[in-house]
């Protein structure tokens, strides 16, 4: 998945009662028997865990949800000849770093296509290839480089594939929601002035004529987040019994999937390409995070992603207000909770199941079955933001010798994160690793939170609204 979209602006609302809950669509590609082949929710499989069952497991548990597309973040050989004895149709995905090589050279691409296409295809039935994950979100000067090669590693990519006479394969890049500059309204839509002419536009022109998608990383969670006391959760979670109206156009929007959407098909339609399809490459919502992480919890996560696959596959296609009743092919993220994934408490909880298989809350991807009823799941206390102290302690169970590790990291970068450490002072007893290692970890993060430190530390720390503290000894604590 992808980092908040820092850009997203916040959205407001004219509330109108509105009777009728939200319903959606979903389809797929090039012909009508296509579409009702296909016209089921993807998932994406993700393997950033070092707890996650077998790919040949994994795909069992993916069959057993119903999804009918599976997306990979790589074209691992062992999954795609699993994958090769299902009825599921997979997309595989090129790395980030092959973009320049292979948008410098034909051979490059032809190679790519062969190991990772040619080995798999057509008992596989892989239906595309993805070129880069995001590539537009990193302003690293390295990356930038990448952004001119992109369209051209797409277009030799779709060369080498027709050659080999594979025509329904198609090609596509996921994008996430910060190419935009503006988004709200829906309406005011427009892509970022530095990636407008250079990259959107001639890849607007190369999904237009070879009748592609634009995939998008779409996750209303994010702009919700930013200010969850003032953003109503039930338009989030495709609840809500109110509407937005774009002042500019007069559409009627009833959730902020709808409105992120349609703001890319503005974007799109300001450059002269109004008609390229829309697919999700990703979305979907949270089921835990860390303290300030509002709203991550598994009744919201339920509600989100039971909803979108009851409007995705509502038959016919719902579509966006901007395009009623256009199939949009969705893939919701992700298959599995992925405990190596950087970053804050979301990223390594996106998961409908847990590592061992189980689901963590009751869902199916046909879209036939009814959705459970919410209130058969525990209410969430995490709605609105926490108000109070956190402290970061050292987990259960952590191995001496890591622990011992970060510890002298938190305590390395500066004189004064442990110095109340030290033998004789007032948090030096008891001497226990644990305790040095947590009070070294809450000292860390309070001193560095505001540098983006988090209280992880590979999975080694926690927080807690406990003071772990005791009468000689404060453990300094972020305030939220
Ligand atoms: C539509 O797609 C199906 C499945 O790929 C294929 O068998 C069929 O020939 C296609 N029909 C047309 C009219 O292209
Ligand atoms: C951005 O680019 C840098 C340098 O190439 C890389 O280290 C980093 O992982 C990239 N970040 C993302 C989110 O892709
Ligand atoms: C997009 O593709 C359609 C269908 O092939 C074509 O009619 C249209 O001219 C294309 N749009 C642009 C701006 O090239
Ligand atoms: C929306 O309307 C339904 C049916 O009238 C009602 O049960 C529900 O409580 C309403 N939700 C909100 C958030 O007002
Ligand atoms: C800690 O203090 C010592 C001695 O005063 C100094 O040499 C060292 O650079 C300091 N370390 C850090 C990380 O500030
Ligand atoms: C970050 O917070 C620490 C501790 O509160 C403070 O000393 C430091 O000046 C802050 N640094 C920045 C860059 O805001």
């Amino acid at each position: 998945m992808s980092s908040p979209m820092a850009s997203f602006a916040l959205f407001f609302f004219t509330l109108i009662v509105l009777s009728s809950s939200c319903r959606y669509a979903i389809g797929s590609p090039n012909n009508k028997t296509f579409l009702s082949l296909a016209s089921r929710i993807g998932i994406n499989y993700g393997r950033f865990g070092n707890n996650l069952p077998s790919p040949y497991q994994s795909i069992n548990l993916i069959k057993s949800i119903n999804a009918g597309h599976v997306k990979l973040y790589d074209a691992d050989p062992e999954t795609l000849m699993v994958l090769s004895q299902t009825n599921l149709y997979v997309t595989i995905m090129v790395p980030n770093n092959h973009i320049i090589p292979i948008g410098a050279d034909q051979a490059a691409a032809d190679n790519w296509v062969n190991t990772n296409v040619l080995a798999h295809y057509p008992q596989t039935k892989i239906r595309f290839v993805l070129v880069g994950n995001e590539i537009l979100s990193n302003n690293s000067d390295q990356d930038k480089q990448t952004w001119s090669s992109l369209v051209p590693a797409m277009r030799k990519i779709v060369t080498s594939l027709r050659a080999r006479g594979i025509h329904n394969i198609k090609v596509g890049t996921p994008l996430a929601m910060d190419v935009l500059r503006t988004s709200f309204p829906p309406s005011s839509g427009a892509f970022r002035e530095e990636v407008a002419a250079l990259v959107m536009l001639p890849l607007l022109k190369f999904l237009n004529g070879t009748n592609s998608f634009f995939f998008l990383d779409v996750y209303p969670y994010f702009p919700w987040s930013t200010d969850p006391v003032n953003n109503p959760l039930d338009f989030a979670l495709f609840q809500s019994n109110s509407t937005y109206t774009d002042p500019q156009t007069g559409l009627v929007y009833t959730n902020l999937l709808d409105q992120m959407l349609d703001s890319v098909i503005f974007a799109m339609t300001k450059l002269g390409y109004p008609n390229v399809r829309l697919a999700i490459s990703e979305t979907g919502w949270p089921n835990s995070g860390d303290i300030d992480e509002t709203g991550a919890n598994i009744l919201n996560a339920a509600t989100y992603n039971r909803n979108l696959i009851k409007k995705m596959t509502a038959n016919p296609p719902l579509g966006t207000p901007a395009r009623p009743g256009s199939p949009i092919p969705t893939f919701l993220f992700s298959l599995f909770n992925e405990n190596q994934k950087p970053g804050s408490g979301t990223e390594r909880h996106w998961g409908i199941l847990k590592p061992d298989g189980t689901q963590i809350y009751e869902i199916d991807f046909s879209g036939t079955r009814p959705v459970p009823s919410p209130g058969s799941l525990p209410k969430p206390s995490n709605n609105v933001p926490f108000k109070g102290n956190v402290w970061c302690v050292a987990v259960e169970g952590a191995s001496e010798a890591e622990l011992q590790q970060a510890l002298n990291f938190a305590c390395g970068q500066s004189n004064a994160t442990c110095a109340a450490l030290a033998p004789g002072r007032e948090c030096y007893a008891p001497v226990s690793l644990t305790w040095h290692a947590s009070y070294a970890f809450s000292s860390y993060w309070a001193q560095f939170r505001n540098q983006s430190s988090r209280c992880y530390f590979n999975g080694l720390a926690r927080e807690t609204t406990t003071n772990p503290g005791n009468e000689h000894c404060t453990f300094p604590s972020v305030t939220l």
